[in-house]
């Protein structure tokens, strides 16, 4: 059992469908609300955990009622919680999410996310020792995730940083970077290239870029340098909030089993979690997935 440390952001999801977006200025009624256990960090965490990981999370929640819930809602999915850190005088995090069909956008108020400090990530430093794999994203303050990224370094853990949302990242941070999983766009974002530039930015860091491509899949280079694609499994989709997460927790808790298998299964585990609403609704349990590839013709 692979055992994962994901620092990263724990947000209560806030979710209105409706038929289109509104335009600027517009009002439009909603059909549905509900609320949801989010997070990119939190996501991933409990993607991993269903698929059998050994997933610690190292966190922040605030002194409010969605802090209680998103604490219990981990400990739930049997993630050890004994890093994620209530804050006085602060709000937990949470994510305003507008669902137009099975597409979302999303705006996050950080919250509590925003006082994970760097002095945390070296008091939790033994989980680093511990950790067979270190997950990491962008929704908690970038000298944090350098921090994360140094302490990876020191222990020589492998680092997957989710550059979520996206902002441009230095060389040094990158080059602590075991696999970085970007979208286009976010790839884009982080190496300040056109986005059409896409296989020549994979080409120019051999066999440490996976990018998402939604229902292309994911795309990724060997570490010789050849450019090759995981094809997505064709499902219904529901909600595809988490989709992503989905896929990087799967990487995570398969990490040993390298590229491109690891790959194969975190497209399945995406797939299967855009089935059902919420971020962590559809995630897959082992189980649940070995099912699912049965009938695509694969074992887990
Ligand atoms: O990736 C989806 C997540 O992004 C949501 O759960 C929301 O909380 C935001 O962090």
């Amino acid at each position: 059992m692979a055992k994962v440390l994901v620092v990263g952001s724990i947000n209560m999801d806030l979710v209105a469908q409706v038929g289109q977006y509104p335009r600027l200025g517009e009002t439009l009624l909603g059909s549905h609300f509900a609320t949801y256990h989010g997070g990119k960090g939190a996501n991933q965490a409990v993607a991993a955990a269903r698929l059998g990981a050994q997933v610690t999370m190292l966190g922040r929640v605030g002194d409010d009622a969605f802090g209680q819930q998103l604490l219990a809602g981990l400990q739930a999915e049997g993630v050890d919680t004994r890093w994620v850190l209530p804050t006085a005088n602060s709000a937990s995090g949470i994510a305003l999410i507008t669902l137009a069909g099975s597409d979302n956008s999303i705006i996050v108020v950080p919250g509590a996310n925003a006082l994970l400090t760097p002095a945390d990530i070296v008091a939790a430093e033994a989980e680093f020792a511990a950790a067979d794999v270190i997950v990491a994203q962008l929704e908690t303050p970038l000298a944090t995730i350098e921090q994360v990224a140094a302490l990876a370094s020191k222990w020589g853990k492998p680092l997957l940083l989710n550059p979520a949302p996206a902002q441009p990242l230095s060389a040094e941070l990158l080059a602590q970077v075991s696999l970085l999983t970007p979208n286009e766009f976010e790839l884009g974002v982080v190496f300040e290239r056109p986005e059409a530039e896409w296989q020549a930015v994979l080409a120019s860091q051999p066999g440490r870029i996976l990018m998402t491509a939604g229902a292309a899949g994911a795309w990724f280079t060997t570490p010789e340098g050849k450019l090759q694609q995981q094809t997505s499994f064709p499902v219904e989709a529901v909600d595809t909030t988490g989709a992503g997460d989905t896929f990087n927790g799967a990487l995570a808790a398969f990490w040993a089993q390298g590229l491109p298998a690891a790959a194969r299964l975190a497209c399945a585990a995406a797939a299967l979690s855009v089935t059902r609403a919420g971020a962590q609704g559809g995630m897959p349990t082992l189980a649940q997935l070995q099912a699912f590839l049965a009938v695509q013709g694969g074992a887990a």
